[in-house]
């Protein structure tokens, strides 16, 4: 796989988010951005804190099926929050094996973790059969037994051009049955006008494209998964834990189907 070099001067959708969350690992390219889209979209930093907690209440409902092991693509930096964190604050044993197409992931990752449990994977989740390979995956996931595949805010990224319910199929193909699927990707079902603005200041400033999807075809990437109750649905109604606090006063607004399948 390609390791390409980190870009200190464009901004990074890792960083971007690492920002976001209030966490460290970002620099003032990514937080001038990151500023502006939220002038354009003030729900930005919003959607992304409902990203955190539908990945913790998603992570609660695989571990309950008793999966204990997790393979987090497009992880992002292992902020507090992430899926690391989670998982050992649901069992101490969990398995964590973090993908990233950005370097920069790669480096932090590598200083923060370090652990037997847990590894660091350069590379796109695009190409299943170079990520489910990788020795670093193999050393720290068991494939005789379910795994939790996460694609929370990582298809956003991902446009048509990439055969994607192919990918989806492979990696479904290659783990047991029992393994489960936690899966996110923005819509503009609910208005255009601020995305596009977002967008275009994203086009002007950096190389990073937008792909939303509708309800149908977050559905469609799901096929041969059977889905968890309620279904695929907005982030804040998926089994939320506090209503009032997460229901959006605009729940259109918000704006990103969630779903949770498992492989029969
Ligand atoms: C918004 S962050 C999501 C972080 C994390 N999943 C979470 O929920 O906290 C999206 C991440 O996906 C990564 N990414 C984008 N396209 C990717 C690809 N094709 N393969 C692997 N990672 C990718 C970006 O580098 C970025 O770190």
């Amino acid at each position: 796989m390609e390791r390409p070099e980190i870009d200190l001067r464009s901004a990074s959708v890792a960083r971007i988010f690492d920002y976001y969350l209030g966490g460290a690992h970002n620099f003032a390219v990514d937080r001038e951005l990151a500023d502006a889209a939220a002038k354009l979209m003030p729900e930005l930093p919003r959607m992304m804190h409902l990203h955190r907690r539908f990945l913790a209440r998603a992570m609660r409902y695989v571990v309950e099926q008793g999966v204990t092991q997790f393979l987090d693509l497009g992880s992002g930096l292992p902020t507090p929050g992430g899926s690391l964190e989670v998982a050992r604050r649901l069992d101490p044993f969990a398995r964590v094996v973090h993908v990233d197409i950005d370097p920069v992931v790669g480096a932090h990752g590598k200083s923060l973790l370090g652990a037997a449990d847990s590894a660091v994977v350069v590379g796109d989740m695009c190409e299943p059969d170079a990520i489910l390979d990788h020795p670093e995956t193999r050393r720290v996931l068991d494939f005789d037994r379910p795994i939790g595949l996460l694609l929370v805010g990582v298809l956003d990224f991902v446009g048509n051009d990439v055969d994607l319910p192919g990918v989806l199929a492979r990696y479904r193909d290659r783990v047991v049955p029992g393994s489960h699927i936690v899966l996110t990707n923005f819509s503009v079902e609910g208005g255009l006008e601020d995305y596009q603005r977002t967008e275009q200041l994203y086009r002007d400033n950096t190389t990073i494209d937008f792909h939303p999807r509708s309800a149908a075809e977050v559905t469609e990437l799901l096929a041969g998964f059977e889905l968890a109750e309620p279904g695929v649905v907005d982030v804040s109604l998926w089994r939320p834990e506090a209503v009032l606090e997460d229901l959006d006063e605009h729940p259109k607004r918000s704006a990103a189907y969630v779903a949770v399948g498992r492989k029969p």
